[in-house]
């Protein structure tokens, strides 16, 4: 099973050109098809409410991506129902062809990669190389879920005859019922991985993605039914967080809740479950503070190139973002000093342009929250380089911000404790490891780590005492972001997850599925 990132296939060919080529024509089909109605799609039909809602483009504000239909209560009830009903014969379909289903979906989407990506891009302001990777993680996810699920065959062992004329088979087998809810930030990887996980487990689903991203979602289920998922067994009705995911998640006959997203409302769900009595599993994965060390043994240009590209990819609207660093002082002005000035490079821009780096936010309320802690980081601290809104130019049509490194914050200050899936990083001076190691763990979050060390036995003992689920050393490429399904499994410990296992892991589809052992004399 190999991971295959199509930007860097092309890079390696020599063939950058032919990516960006293949990229901008799909953008152009893609934006001529947007502006459709889409309904919602319950047991295999499509459902109108009567009320919609419009998708805009968040670099483009006057760009319709769609007018999508506003779930409500009711629609959840007729979603739980159809599935409720297709899930005794989805469970009792062999692997084989429960498996050829995703297979096939994951070749569908390899043949579509361009268009969806670019269908991402103008969705959610992903610039083209993340959003190609978003694409590409959904792929590795049906892949992956799906190969496992054949390795294991269906997770079924024979226990053999531990009495004589008794013989024992014990088995994984679905709760029932999965709701799947998800954020806007990996808009197809992680709708993609969540709901593929509950379906390849043998569940089936009622799925309901981020209220600004319904195109990527829509245009997924469309890919598994073309695959041949047979009717009802994934559902999904669009809307907000309290019309539908809400109803979702209280209906009694949802058995468990795949969630990903903010720590409030994924904490919210679990106690929902707690307080309604349910006894099937939130699998959820939540928020971050992402920290990284970079001592004083580190190669300085490395560390700031991992550091500027974890905290300002996607506009640092990722769970996985960097957002505090922590500097051996004898080395931190170098190391400002150097992060200012390639900040200063990155070109803040529509997803669609080909130099974008910095891609627009996803909502005004993210551009006020930027607006609000930039404010008081100005106030309590020292902003080196951005803080502002950019309303130049086109940009102006978007919701645009710059990339932004504060210090002078204290490692307690709010600033350096919340997260704010924004292109916002915070930079404090230490002394020494020890003292990285403590302030990176006095966190509530517990997500992804970085380390930029060439001591050995700092990295020995990093790995050992950070408290992280993920943890990276010397990573240029990104010293916190851009995990690879199955090669880097993702996941939190602390607030920044439930579960304690991992997406794209070798345990990830068991905690869709309930233990039986099935003893019969023969
Ligand atoms: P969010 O929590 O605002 O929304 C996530 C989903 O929950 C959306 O579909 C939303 O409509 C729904 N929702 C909102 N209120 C609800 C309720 N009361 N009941 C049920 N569903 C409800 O998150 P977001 O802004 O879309 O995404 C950003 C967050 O996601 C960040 O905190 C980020 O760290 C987190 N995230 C975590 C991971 C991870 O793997 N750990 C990955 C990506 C994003
Ligand atoms: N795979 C994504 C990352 O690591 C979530 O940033």
């Amino acid at each position: 099973y190999d991971n295959e990132l199509t930007y860097l296939t092309y890079k390696q060919d020599d063939s950058e050109e032919a990516f960006h080529q293949a990229y901008e024509e799909a953008v152009e089909s893609v934006r001529a098809d947007l502006g459709q109605s889409h309904p919602l799609k319950i047991d295999g039909e499509a459902v109108e409410t009567g009320r919609t809602f419009t998708a805009t483009s968040p670099g483009d504000l006057d760009l319709e991506i769609g007018e999508f239909t506003a779930g409500r209560e009711q629609d959840v009830e007729a979603a739980v129902s159809a599935a409720t009903a297709a899930a005794p014969a989805w469970e009792d379909r062999d692997v084989e062809s429960r498996v050829q289903i995703f297979q096939d979906a994951a070749d569908i989407m390899r043949d579509r990669k361009f268009e969806l990506a670019a269908a991402l891009s103008l969705e959610n302001g992903k610039n083209r190389t993340e959003a190609m990777a978003d694409v590409d993680e959904a792929i590795d996810f049906l892949d992956f879920y799906s190969s496992e699920l054949e390795r294991v065959d269906g997770y079924e062992f024979d226990t053999g005859e531990p009495t004589p004329g008794q013989h024992t088979t014990n088995l994984l087998r679905p709760y029932g019922v999965f709701g799947v809810i998800s954020p806007f930030n990996f808009p197809m990887a992680l709708f993609v991985g969540m709901s593929s996980g509950a379906l390849v487990a043998g569940n089936t689903v009622v799925a309901k993605p981020a209220s600004t991203t319904p195109l990527t979602a829509n245009l997924f289920v469309d890919i598994l039914h073309e695959a041949g998922l047979p009717e009802g067994v994934i559902n999904l009705v669009t809307g907000s967080g309290s019309d539908v995911g809400q109803p979702i998640v209280e209906h009694e006959d949802v058995s468990g809740v795949a969630f990903t997203g903010s720590r409030d409302v994924g904490l919210r769900i679990q106690k929902t479950f707690m307080d309604l009595g349910k006894r099937g599993p939130v699998i959820a994965e939540l928020g971050g503070k992402n920290p990284v060390i970079v001592s004083d043994t580190a190669d300085v240009d490395d560390a700031v190139e991992g550091v500027k590209t974890g905290a300002f990819s996607f506009s640092g609207q990722k769970c996985s973002a960097t957002s505090r660093v922590y500097v051996h002082e004898d080395v931190i002005d170098e190391f400002i000093d150097k992060l200012v000035a390639e900040t200063e490079e990155l070109t803040v821009g529509r997803a669609t342009e080909r130099d974008t780096f910095v891609s627009p936010l996803i909502d005004d309320s993210a551009v006020e929250y930027y607006q609000e802690i930039t404010e008081q980081a100005r106030s309590d601290g020292t902003v080196h380089i951005g803080g502002n809104v950019r309303t130049d130019g086109d940009l102006a049509d978007g919701r645009f911000v710059e990339p932004t490194v504060v210090t002078d914050i204290p490692h307690d200050h709010e600033l350096a404790r919340e997260e704010h899936f924004l292109p916002f990083v915070t930079v404090h001076p230490v002394s020494d490891l020890d003292e990285g190691i403590e302030k990176s763990n006095d966190s509530e979050y517990g997500l992804c780590a970085g380390l930029f060390s060439q001591d050995e036995a700092e990295i020995e003992r990093w790995f050992d005492e950070v408290e992280s689920g993920m943890t990276y050393v010397n990573r240029t490429q990104s010293a916190t972001t851009g995990a690879l399904v199955q090669a880097q499994p993702f996941g939190g410990w602390k607030f920044s997850g439930t579960t304690g296992k991992f997406a794209g892991g070798y345990w990830y589809l068991q905690q869709f599925m309930r233990e039986q052992s099935r003893t019969r004399v023969e």
